[in-house]
């Protein structure tokens, strides 16, 4: 594993199977992701995109392949170590935001702190910094059904930074919120990855966002179709 690297996917295959019948999704990925760059992943719907940040993130195990996190190849890790890895070190931010209805604002940020057993008065006062991060200072104590789309979608941010992950994957982050909005989201996101130093991994559809990254990776029926840099010093560096 090369330092510079935060990411590296080798040989990486996902079947899918029910009964009689396979589907492989994923066939033969490779590449690897520089520290702090932002990646977007591009693709057609079904070409195996959150298959393939599910497979990074350590949500679900690939068929054959291997995931190597800093360091650690995600695969040897039994579940308890899985974990703690999703917990410690990656950050996930859905389109569907995921935040615990019955907990306020603060609360759901400070949810993976809290299990890895910080002080609550610690966790409480990170979780308060990281709301004053993405503009909800005014918001911590509403609960999600009192939160609109994007401000949903900054306590899931906020919620994903916690921890001071080395990756953050994000499926779609803006596909429910409208442009505007969506918009709000991106430079948050763009913001703490210059700021925390955090690797940003982004699946979209939309064009625009992928053009603000700094490389571009497409799938197209579960293969890399193209993998272009947009940041000219890192294509140099390659
Ligand atoms: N758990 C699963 N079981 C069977 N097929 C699946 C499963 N998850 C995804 N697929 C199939 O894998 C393909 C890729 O899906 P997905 O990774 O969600 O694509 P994308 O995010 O690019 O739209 C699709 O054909 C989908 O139906
Ligand atoms: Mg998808």
């Amino acid at each position: 594993m090369q330092e510079s690297n935060v990411l590296e996917i080798r040989d990486l295959q996902k079947t899918f199977k029910s009964g009689d019948s396979s589907l492989t999704v994923l066939k033969n990925i490779n590449f690897n992701v520089e520290k702090g760059i932002s990646c977007a992943i591009v693709g057609p719907s079904g070409s195996g995109k959150t298959t393939l940040l599910g497979l990074c993130a350590g949500l679900d195990k690939p068929t054959s392949g291997e995931v190597v996190i800093s360091g650690s190849i995600i695969n040897d890790l039994n579940e308890e170590q899985l974990a703690a890895l999703r917990n410690q070190r990656i950050g996930f931010v859905f389109q569907s935001f995921q935040l615990i209805p019955t907990l306020t604002a603060v609360e759901n940020v400070m949810v993976p702190v809290e299990l890895r057993g910080m002080e609550y008065k610690k966790a409480y006062e990170r979780a308060k910094f990281l709301l004053g991060e993405v503009g909800l200072s005014s918001r911590i104590n509403h609960y999600p059904t009192q939160l609109s789309g994007g401000e949903q979608q900054r306590v899931a941010i906020a919620r994903a930074f916690i921890n001071d992950p080395e990756i953050l994957f994000a499926d779609e982050p803006t596909g429910n919120l409208d442009t505007e909005t969506g918009e709000q989201i991106e430079n948050i996101l763009f913001e703490l990855n210059k700021k925390q130093g955090t690797t940003l991994i982004i699946v979209t559809h939309d064009p625009e966002l992928a053009q603000k990254c700094d490389r571009i990776i497409r799938l197209k029926s579960g293969e890399v179709e193209s993998d272009t840099y947009l940041n000219k010093e890192l294509a140099t560096a390659e």
